[in-house]
């Protein structure tokens, strides 16, 4: 049987120096776990628009979806900030999350014990903050039609629709239903059907798909709100789900409340495919990050974390996932710190690149 396939799409900024630690990590499990994957690597973003003049080619687009994994560094950057809409390096990305179709999206956020300090808020509200955000990824208003400006009168009108089918709805419930029996068994939808008729629905159809699940028990709250407790008392919360748009913004939300947007990973998962994986793409939550590029400056964890998450959900390799985030945990217990991790309490300033080396290291010693 032939390997595993990732594609790897470094991006801009500092997608590509963060994902040169992921290329050790993935080595290193072909080396010494005899987990070999075969990797492959293109352009999106800004690079592919330097190269292509779009933010994704379609060879890549195809490639993409042939292969088990994607795996995203990041996209984006001032310099094309300039370009028209539609060829912005962000629509290489929506394009992927679209025609691969992944409707879930999983972004956990966990506060790491040795991190606690950096969270804004008081260390006994976050420490062992454990989280899953379920973002539908798909739909709502970021593809909903009619979209654009158009002419009214004499004055221009800018318009989104927020368009949910109940079939769109349903699958993502059901995909954080999953994520809750395999967690705590407490899920919150959060919408806003105080003012939305796609609230009433949505709320509607993950109240008629919790009834599959009784063991699970479910919770509704209005968006705004949810943004209020997860500020407020965020342990409260196992996994949320919610729309596109609530969930973007949640999840940078509660990204925050672990202080350090460098840690966290993300799943974009779709149907199974022939061979029972999902359809799947990974990828930090944090961006570009232009201003640090280039300078080692940048904290690779949050990319290696998304590898992990990989070997999690797409290689049915739990265990070795498990091996790897524990391998963060104790290189970041060591007082390991990247630039943005680095505290008044101090600790072992590293590279990118010797943060990488760090992790390995922690990989040899599990062994
Ligand atoms: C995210 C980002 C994207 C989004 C952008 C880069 C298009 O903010 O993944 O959360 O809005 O979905
Ligand atoms: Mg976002």
């Amino acid at each position: 049987m032939s390997n595993p396939s990732i594609l790897i799409l470094p991006g801009d900024g500092i997608g590509p120096e963060v994902m040169a630690e992921v290329r050790k990590v993935i080595d290193w499990y072909g080396a010494k776990r005899d987990l070999a994957f075969d990797v492959s690597e293109d352009l999106v973003g800004g690079a592919a628009y330097d190269k292509h003049g779009v933010p994704l080619a379609d060879e890549t687009m195809a490639k993409a979806q042939e292969v088990d994994a994607v795996l995203l560094g990041a996209v984006g950057g001032p310099k094309y900030d300039v370009l028209d809409f539609s060829v912005k390096p962000e629509r290489g990305l929506l394009r992927l999350r679209k025609e691969m179709d992944l409707f879930a999206n999983l972004r956990p956020a966990q506060c790491f014990d040795a991190l606690a300090d950096f969270s804004s808020l008081k260390k006994e509200v976050v420490a062992g903050l454990d989280i899953m955000i379920v973002r539908e990824l798909t739909s709502g208003v970021y593809f909903g039609e009619p979209r654009g400006i158009f002419e009214e009168g004499n004055e221009r009108v800018g318009i989104n629709t927020q368009r949910y089918t109940e079939s769109e709805i349903e699958r993502a419930a059901r995909a954080a239903f999953e994520l809750a029996m395999k967690r705590n068994k407490k899920l919150c939808s959060m919408e806003k059907a105080n003012v939305m008729e796609s609230g009433i629905l949505w709320r509607e159809v993950v109240t008629r798909v919790g009834e599959e699940y009784p063991e699970v028990e479910l919770s509704h709250m209005y968006a705004d709100n949810g943004a209020m407790q997860l500020v407020r008392a965020p342990k409260q919360f196992d996994v949320i789900v919610t729309d596109n748009l609530f969930g973007d913004i949640l999840s940078d939300c509660a990204a925050m409340l672990t202080g350090s947007l460098g840690m966290l990973p993300s799943a974009s998962l779709g149907a199974p495919m022939a061979n029972g994986r999902p359809k799947a793409m990974y990828e930090p939550v944090h961006g570009s990050a232009p201003d640090i590029a280039g300078q080692g400056k940048a904290n690779p964890i949050a990319c290696i974390l998304s590898f992990a998450m990989a070997l999690r959900y797409s290689f049915d390799q739990g265990d070795e996932a498990t091996r790897l985030e524990t391998a963060i945990e104790k290189v970041l217990a060591d007082g390991v710190r990247t630039a943005d991790l680095m505290g008044p309490e101090g600790g072992t300033p590293v590279s990118t690149s010797e943060m990488g080396d760090k992790i390995i290291e922690a990989l040899d010693a599990s062994l």
